[in-house]
């Protein structure tokens, strides 16, 4: 499912822009990685995209659909096809992990005989099953939550969301509270995910080497200005430290 993202700024009711005139598309099956300092204005993008926050001007389409006028049901069937990852794992910490996963059919049916174990469809326990094997952690399907680590945990919430079989993935720090090696881990397994399914990604990340590895193109933002668009091959080390206000000599 493609994106695109017209002439979009964003005003809260403080007055602050926190978006200026920011302008690209996402073509189906493609990462962009949107980098920047704090307060950038890099989650309230990811905000607009997915309709949570309204543009103040411009406009943001979703596949065929234009999230502008659009009402409340309408929206509901887009975010059905949009799948989150967080730094915050949204995962219940009682709960095992095989449950956790099979919660992820929340975000695609209301059917709550198909959140739990003993009522889900054989296709969506096995389907469970493939997707706690994709992320490594099949092995672990019976244990709870709280005894995995941080990065077996972001494993399973990858798994969850994936049950949702979603057209697009956003993907907001997804691996800042993990260690180095642990976070390239979990991007590894990200991006293998969404290519094996065609899966449209936009992440936010602050890693730059981790970026211009697994992202197919690089949005810089500042300000809320757009400063940098270009394909990670294409990318120098120059332009990325400019975009942080550091010296590229230092580097
Ligand atoms: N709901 C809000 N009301 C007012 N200002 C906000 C709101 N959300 C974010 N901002 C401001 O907009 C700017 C961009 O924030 P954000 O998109 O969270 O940046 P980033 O994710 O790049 O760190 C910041 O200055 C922030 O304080
Ligand atoms: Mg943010």
């Amino acid at each position: 499912m493609q994106i695109s993202v017209n002439h979009l700024s964003k005003k809260f009711s403080d007055g602050h822009a926190a978006l200026e005139n920011v302008s690209f598309s996402v073509n189906e099956g493609e990462h962009v990685t949107i980098l920047g300092p704090n307060g950038a204005g890099k989650s309230t993008l990811i905000k607009t995209i997915v309709g949570l926050e309204k543009p103040t001007t411009g406009s943001i389409k979703i596949g065929d659909t234009e999230l502008n006028n659009i009402t409340t049901k309408k929206l509901q069937q887009v975010r059905k096809r949009i799948g989150f990852v967080f730094q915050n794992l949204n995962l219940v910490q009682n709960l095992s992990v095989f449950q956790n996963v099979l919660f992820g059919t929340m975000g695609r049916t209301k059917n709550f005989l198909s959140w739990w174990p003993q009522t889900a469809s054989r296709y969506d326990r096995e389907l469970t099953m493939r997707y706690l094997e994709d992320v490594g952690m099949e092995h672990s399907a019976k244990k709870r939550v709280d005894q995995l680590s941080g990065g077996q945990q972001q494993r399973v919430a990858i798994a969850k969301m994936m049950m949702q079989q979603p057209d697009i993935v956003i993907a907001d720090e997804p691996i800042a509270s993990l260690d180095p090696q642990a976070g390239e881990e979990i991007m590894h397994l990200l991006t293998s995910l969404i290519k094996q399914n065609h899966v449209t990604m936009v992440s936010v990340l602050h890693q730059l080497e981790v970026s211009k590895k697994y992202a197919d193109r690089l949005i810089g933002l500042k300000d809320g200005k757009m400063v940098m668009d270009t394909s990670s091959y294409d990318t120098n080390t120059q332009h990325l430290n400019e975009l942080y206000n550091k010296s590229a000599v230092l580097v």
